[in-house]
């Protein structure tokens, strides 16, 4: 199984990510790190334990970044994920408690401990994993892959005409990650949005997953009115469980390498940058920064349904 750090902000679709990660016999959830983005940081821990304990399991979670590195934080809009981050459905108390070491502390402990094994699926803005780089610089050569859930090539945005949320909420945290030259993998709204996970679908998952399907199940139902809205879609784009869906069965995509850039200022801050590997003039001046791959097409139904499966 595929060892890893599941780095969230959740969030309606961090918590069906949430889900598979935990069921999945590939994965291994070493542990959970929270992030402001979705809802402020204290929710996003207690939704990250209380998830876990819908489930039954005991997975360590260790709170993180409570606003952005640079920009001042600006509250989450309520009517996507809900104020509770779980669509406002009545929620069960938490009996556990977050790790006392932070977010970056834990991801830097974890990838020491077994090095060139651990993944970093991050599916919030990027301020743990910015961190635990500064913390540890060497974990670029430490970790087996990270992975990104955020931004966007040639969609365009969703907080913006150009800008992804994730990397909106914090993009100099951002810049540094897709940019450090670890074997990254971006895993944006090119093809998040290939995605649609329609109300039949939860039905079965509603079905499949005892007391953390009824969460998943009423917090998708208050999800799928933003979609209705925003996209004109009945359903609801599964984001961050493609970046599992990434993890785990890689050939549902394809991919493209080359140089990633962000905008931190002005009009385009948050908007994803790529310079294709092999384009003369357009690699030349982008040479300084470290290769990446990003995900420009999926096979969207394929996901969708080893989504609904793993579930
Ligand atoms: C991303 O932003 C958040 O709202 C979602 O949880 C996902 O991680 C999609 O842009
Ligand atoms: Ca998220």
């Amino acid at each position: 199984a595929h060892p890893i750090i599941f780095d969230t902000d959740p969030g309606v679709d961090d918590a069906q990510a949430i889900a598979i990660a935990l069921a999945h016999p590939d994965i291994d959830l070493l542990g959970m790190t929270t992030t402001f983005g979705n809802v402020n940081i204290t929710t996003a821990t207690h939704n990250a334990l209380l998830l876990a304990e819908l489930a039954d399991r005991q997975i360590p979670v260790a709170q993180g970044a409570a606003a952005p590195l640079v920009k001042p934080r600006h509250p989450a809009p309520t009517h996507i994920h809900g104020d509770n981050g779980l669509g406002n459905i009545a929620l069960p108390e938490v009996q556990g408690r977050a790790d006392p070491r932070s977010a970056a502390q834990f991801i830097v402990d974890t990838v020491n401990a077994r090095p060139g094994e651990v993944s970093l699926v991050a599916v919030g803005p990027l301020g743990n994993l910015a961190a635990a780089l500064q913390l540890d610089p060497a974990l670029i050569d430490k970790v087996k892959q990270v992975i990104v859930m955020g931004g966007s090539i040639r969609e365009g945005g969703n907080v913006t005409p150009v800008a992804e949320a994730n990397i909106f909420n914090d993009p100099h945290a951002a810049a540094r990650v897709l940019t450090a030259g670890w074997p990254l993998v971006m895993v944006g709204l090119d093809v998040t949005h290939r995605c649609v996970l329609g109300p039949d679908q939860m039905a079965r998952i509603e079905a499949g997953q005892g007391r953390l399907g009824q969460v998943l199940a009423g917090s998708y139902a208050f999800y799928r009115d933003f979609y209705q809205q925003m996209l004109d879609i009945d359903g609801c784009c599964p984001h961050d469980s493609c970046a599992l869906a990434w993890l785990v069965r890689p050939e549902l995509f394809t991919t493209q390498r080359g140089h990633l850039g962000v905008a931190t200022l002005g009009l385009a801050e948050g908007q994803t940058l790529f310079a294709p590997q092999g384009r003369g003039f357009i690699e030349e001046r982008w040479s300084r920064t470290p290769l990446a791959d990003v995900c420009l097409g999926v096979d969207g139904d394929a996901v969708v349904e080893w989504i609904t499966d793993t579930l």
